[in-house]
C-alpha cells in the first residue's frame, strides 16, 4: 500500500511532486557554487539535472515519497526541494535502510527559514500519515546551515558511523507509533 501525497502547505510555501517543467528552475538553482559545494560537490550539466530529475519523479510515483519541489507561495516560484528519500545508510559491516530527509535552497532564499519550515511540514507527514519510525539526515561536517536544519527540526546530531571524521548524522525518532517492528504482526 502506498500513501500518495498530493501537496504539502505550509504558510509561506507548498511543496508538492516534481515535474519535467522543473528543469530549468533547477539547472539554475543547482548551478550556484554555494548550492552545490557540499552536494555534489560540482556543478551538474543539463543533461545530469535532466536525468535526476526524471528519476526523482519516477521514484516518488513508485514509492508515493520522495524528493519535492519547494515552491514560494508569494511569488509561485520554485525556490528549492526538500523531501523524505528512501537511501541506504552506510555502517560499517553492513547497509541500513533508511528514510532520510534532503534539501537544498536557492541562494538568494537563504536565510528566511524556508527549509525549516518545510522540514517541520516533511516530518510531520513522514510520521504521523507515513508512520515512519525515524528520519536521518547526513552532512559534510563543514556544511554548517545545513547541520543547523537538522537541528532546527529537532534531530539529534552524532558523527556519522562509517565516516565520523567527514561526516555527521542527525536523527529524529517517531513520537507517535505504538507498534512492533516485527514483520510477523
Ligand atoms: C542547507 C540549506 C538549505 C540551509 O539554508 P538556510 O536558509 O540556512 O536554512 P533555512 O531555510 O531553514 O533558514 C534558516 C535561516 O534563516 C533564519 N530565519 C529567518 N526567518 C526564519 C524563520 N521564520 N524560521 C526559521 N529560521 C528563520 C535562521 O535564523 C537561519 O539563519 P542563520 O543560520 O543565519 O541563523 C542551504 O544552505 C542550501 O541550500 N545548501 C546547499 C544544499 C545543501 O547543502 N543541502 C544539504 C545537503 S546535506
Amino acid at each position: 500500500m502506498i500513501l500518495e501525497t498530493a501537496q504539502i502547505e505550509t504558510e509561506r510555501l507548498i511543496l508538492r511532486p516534481h515535474v519535467m517543467e522543473d528543469l530549468e528552475p533547477l539547472y539554475h538553482l543547482t548551478a550556484h557554487p554555494d548550492v552545490y559545494r557540499f552536494d555534489p560537490g560540482y556543478r551538474r550539466s543539463y543533461e545530469q539535472t535532466r536525468d535526476i530529475l526524471i528519476f526523482r519523479i519516477g521514484e516518488y510515483r513508485r514509492h508515493g515519497m520522495g524528493r519535492m519541489a519547494v515552491v514560494e507561495r508569494a511569488t509561485g516560484e520554485l525556490v528549492g526541494y526538500a523531501g523524505l528519500q528512501l537511501c541506504l545508510y552506510e555502517m560499517p559491516g553492513m547497509n541500513v535502510p533508511a528514510v532520510e530527509f534532503f534539501y537544498g535552497l536557492r541562494r538568494d532564499r537563504w536565510g528566511c527559514g524556508y527549509i525549516t519550515e518545510a522540514g517541520h511540514a516533511l516530518i510531520d507527514h513522514g510520521f504521523r500519515v507515513l508512520r515512519l519510525p525515524r528520519i536521518i539526515s547526513t552532512a559534510d561536517k563543514r556544511n554548517t546551515p545545513s547541520i543547523n536544519v537538522m537541528r532546527r527540526v529537532g534531530m539529534t546530531i552524532s558523527d556519522h558511523a562509517l565516516d565520523p571524521d567527514t561526516w555527521v548524522c542527525g536523527v529524529i525518532e517517531n513520537p507517535y507509533l505504538r507498534g512492533s517492528t516485527d514483520f510477523s504482526g
